[in-house]
């Protein structure tokens, strides 16, 4: 049987990529912010998962205005990075696992999750940086990712609760896929910020500390926190938090918190990152 063995968060600033992408990782600026991802880089590395549910937010590259679905999965083959502007990331195409996104799409459905369906997409920072920061360059990213993209962009983004509660089937989905397969669920966006209007640059150490906290030992708390709250404390992109509890959602109650890092500034964004297991 297929088994969710870990969940990671981690920010997904586009400057990130971008000092990937141009070999200024070593600058006094970054060299902090890289450094606190080598452990993780090593864990991944150990834990060795077969395919990666990469929950996400499209930032108006595969998805406008015009069409704006609040949960998609990408039940494709691969998934090719977007062009946000400059040309696409230097990075590999993203595989996917068409056998298990169309499972996990049934599952969700017939469970009352109605997801759009992607059979095209391409993939912007939001889903590549989070690989990069884990996986550094390689040739092939070393596993099979599916997409899962949230609508935080467009008012109104789902409720962390309803995200939680995704994350629940999502792992109830994935435990009924009969092949053996090992599956980490990663969250990512976040933390707080502001991109624009009067507060852009907004950071709140103290909100994205505690939001940390309680994600960890008291993840159903943390569900009930309503938007105006993120928006309020973590800036209108702090809303991208709510991401982070589809992945909390599929791992237990208690889990063991393997690792956290915690960094600001990256670009104008608070930078967070948790790796948690699922007890053995
Ligand atoms: C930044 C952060 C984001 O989450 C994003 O999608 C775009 C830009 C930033 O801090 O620059
Ligand atoms: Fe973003």
């Amino acid at each position: 049987m297929a088994k969710i063995t870990a969940g990671v968060s981690t920010s997904h600033v586009p400057a990130i990529g971008a000092a990937v992408d141009n070999g200024r990782t070593g600058e006094p600026y970054w060299q902090p912010l890289f450094a606190g991802f080598e452990r993780s880089k090593q864990w991944i590395a150990e834990e060795k998962p077969d395919v990666i549910i990469l929950v996400y937010n499209d930032h108006a590259s595969a998805f406008s205005l015009e069409l704006i679905p609040t949960f998609a999965i990408g039940c494709a083959d691969e998934f090719a990075p977007a062009d946000e502007g400059w040309g696409p990331r230097p990075v590999p195409v993203v595989k996917g696992h068409p056998a298990l996104a169309w499972h996990i799409a049934e599952n969700l459905i017939l469970d009352e999750f109605d997801m759009t369906i992607v059979n095209k997409m391409d993939v912007d920072h939001g889903l590549t940086v989070p690989l990069s920061l884990m996986f550094g360059q390689p040739e092939a990213w070393p596993c099979k990712v599916i997409p899962l993209a949230v609508n935080v962009v467009q008012y109104p983004p789902p409720t962390g609760n309803r995200c939680f509660n995704l994350g629940k089937a999502i792992r109830r989905a994935v435990e009924s896929f009969p092949e053996d397969l090992k599956v980490v669920v990663f969250g990512t966006g976040g933390m707080s910020h502001q991109l624009q209007g009067p507060r852009a640059g907004l950071i709140n150490k103290e909100f994205d500390k505690a939001f940390l906290d309680t994600l960890v030992s008291d993840p159903a708390t943390q569900a009930k926190v309503p938007h105006v709250d993120y928006v309020r404390e973590a800036g209108s992109e702090g809303i991208e938090l709510v991401m982070w509890l589809v992945m909390r959602g599929a791992l237990d109650d208690k889990v063991n918190e393997v690792y956290r890092f915690y960094h600001v500034p990256a670009s104008n964004t608070a930078v967070g990152h948790l790796i948690l297991e699922n007890p053995r």
